[in-house]
């Protein structure tokens, strides 16, 4: 068996009384595409926090590509392949969606001049930006500004990528687009963690999908098979995914189910947790 990209080995993390996350182990290997599923405030950002480096696990070790990351910065694992995007996305919004890109590159991904152009040019035409590349981000809509966010973590050349919510707020049709970049992108080799609350993208893509709720993995495996999870079920009760779900039909690829409203650009806790690195 292939050794893992990513391991997370009995990490837990609590801020005060709130249980973030609860002694999780998980692997995920190179290529793998795994979706991630769960109510409000489960912890799934957190838990993007956790592998990305932008929040310190209490207890537990974080392992890439072979080595123990569990103390090292945002930036160093960026280096080292873990490329995320935010559920806000954060572009400079007075800088050109180019600049945006290759920013990320030469930062992110640690690349020099001539390179990092490469990176951002590719990153760009993979996310169907190039068109837009001498836009200022502020004049962005939301679906470009969701594709900039993907470009700019495609641009560090990440060898797992994690989407925090990329498709939240988008049209039919545009998630559908969007959920074939990331295939696109994950038929490149690279990794793909994706969170999100519309089901249907991740039905249509994942092969795993993992139900994490107060801070614990409650499902994780085949998609229809997790969805249709009594224990799942019981985590999403009264909430509109309760109601797509009632009647046994598990054909989530053809519903149009959201299990939340579209939270794209609100997203409690998102921004302090980011600000929480270097606490002791
Ligand atoms: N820096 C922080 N300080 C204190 N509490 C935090 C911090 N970051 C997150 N939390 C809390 O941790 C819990 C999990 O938050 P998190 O953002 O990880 O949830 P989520 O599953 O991503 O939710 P959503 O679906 O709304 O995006 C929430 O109760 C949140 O308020
Ligand atoms: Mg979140």
């Amino acid at each position: 068996m292939t050794s893992p990209l990513l391991e997370l080995e009995h990490v837990t993390k609590r801020f005060g009384r709130v249980v973030i996350a609860e002694d999780l182990s998980l692997a995920v290997g190179p290529g793998d595409m795994v979706g991630i599923v769960g109510p409000n405030g489960a912890g799934k950002t957190s838990l993007f926090g956790l592998i990305s480096g932008d929040l310190a696990p209490g207890a537990g070790e974080v392992r890439f590509a072979g080595r123990t990351v569990t103390r090292l910065d945002p930036a160093a694992r960026c280096r080292l392949g873990i490329g995320r995007t935010y559920q806000v996305p954060r572009p400079f919004g007075d800088m050109t969606v180019f600049e945006n890109v290759l920013v990320a590159a030469q930062q992110g991904g640690g690349l020099r001049r001539k390179a990092s152009h490469g990176a951002a040019v590719a990153a760009l035409e993979r996310t169907g930006m190039s068109e837009h590349a001498n836009v200022p981000a502020e004049r962005l809509g939301l679906l470009q500004r969701k594709r900039l966010e993907l470009a700019r973590a495609v641009a560090t050349q990440p060898k797992l990528l994690l989407l925090d919510e990329v498709a939240g707020g988008l049209t039919d049709p545009e998630v559908v687009e969007l959920a074939e970049i990331v295939l696109g992108v994950n038929a490149e080799g690279i990794a793909v963690i994706w969170i999100e609350h519309v089901v249907r993208a991740l039905t249509s893509t994942v092969s795993r999908l993992i139900c994490l709720a107060g801070g614990i993995f409650v499902g994780d495996g085949d998609p229809a098979a997790v969805l249709a999870d009594p224990g799942v079920r019981e985590v999403f009760l009264g909430t509109d995914i309760t109601a797509a779900l009632a009647g046994g039909s598990l054909d989530t690829s053809s519903a149009d189910i959201a299990m939340q409203p579209p939270s794209a650009d609100s997203a409690p806790g998102q921004s302090a947790a980011g600000s929480e690195r270097g606490e002791p």
